[in-house]
């Protein structure tokens, strides 16, 4: 399949015995879309002249030839399946192991999604949004109980904690508050700027909600969001999960409408914080420094 990533087009795909391969989608040899490929095996045949690609981007066969030039080499990214969904990394080699919410592991979980929200506002926006202090107040009604925590969880990750009292203007507010009680604290550590794992802990529930920002052209953004749940150690209870974890989603869902909106309005250029923003404006050093 086809994979839009900022300005480039990538190709992804499963070898018979697995293997995940992400390559850039531009064939080496004239440029063919090797999203109309077809998977021979271990590789990735190109539609045109039928050169086949390992997963490492290495040519593995050109049909009518033995010799195999230097540059017949697709770009690679490396890339994870983790509980049926394939993680890419943007550059030649994975800096980190895949970070998952604390306390947790995939494959013990179910989750819900995607929830796409494609927006017209550069992407590093939208993980500002966990930083973004005076917003909870403006845009989601929560009053701070204390105030914001921030710190780097190690290397390539910023997190921010917030503890709040949830509002009562909105419906899923409201149901929130009955079900899971009147207090949130909102833990979001976001990885390399492209990666956030939020999770809301109240006293009865705790949510875990997975953002994936992935870079469009001309400064769009796709944002999609995953709500995991860990799974019932009783298989017969096992449907009830998936769809507690689809409950979630809609509640996360709800949550971000209005943040949806808002940061579609936006337009770069403008960024004059003030003492408040204090957060936000170490969000924005960490981003410019290259979220490491
Ligand atoms: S363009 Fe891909 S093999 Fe020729
Ligand atoms: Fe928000």
């Amino acid at each position: 399949m086809g994979i839009a990533y900022a300005d480039r087009r990538l190709v992804g795909f499963r070898t018979h015995s697995g293997q995940i391969g992400i390559l850039d989608a531009s064939c080496s040899h004239m440029g063919a879309d090797l999203a109309g490929g077809r998977v021979v095996e271990e590789s990735l045949e190109c539609p045109f002249h039928n050169w086949r690609f390992a997963v490492d981007g290495r040519c593995a066969a050109i049909p009518l030839s033995t010799a195999i030039p230097a540059f017949a080499r697709q770009r690679s990214y490396p890339a994870a399946l983790v509980n049926g969904l394939v993680f890419l990394w943007n550059g030649n080699k994975a800096l980190y192991p895949l970070p998952f919410f604390e306390g947790l592991k995939a494959e013990d979980c179910v989750w819900a999604g995607p929830l796409n929200f494609h927006l017209s506002c550069p992407w590093y926006l939208v993980g500002a949004n966990s930083f973004d202090t005076q917003h909870l107040y403006s845009v989601h009604e929560r009053e701070l109980l204390a105030p914001p925590v921030i710190w780097s969880p190690g290397s390539h990750a910023l997190a921010s904690r917030t503890v709040a009292r949830v509002g009562m203007g909105k419906w899923y507010d409201r149901l929130i508050r009955v079900v899971s009680g009147p207090e949130a604290t909102m833990t979001a550590i976001n990885w390399s700027g492209s990666l956030v794992l939020v999770s809301a802990q109240l006293k009865r529930t705790t949510t875990y909600g997975m953002v994936s920002l992935r870079p469009l052209a001309d400064n769009k953004v796709l944002v999609q969001i995953f709500a995991w749940l860990p799974r019932s150690r009783w298989r017969a209870l096992h449907v009830l999960g998936s769809l507690a974890a689809s409950i979630r989603l809609l509640l996360i869902g709800q949550f971000l409408k209005d943040d949806v909106a808002l940061l579609n309005s936006i337009r770069a250029g403008v960024l004059n914080l003030v003492e408040v923003d204090r957060e936000l404006a170490r969000y924005f050093q960490w981003i410019s420094e290259g979220a490491l």
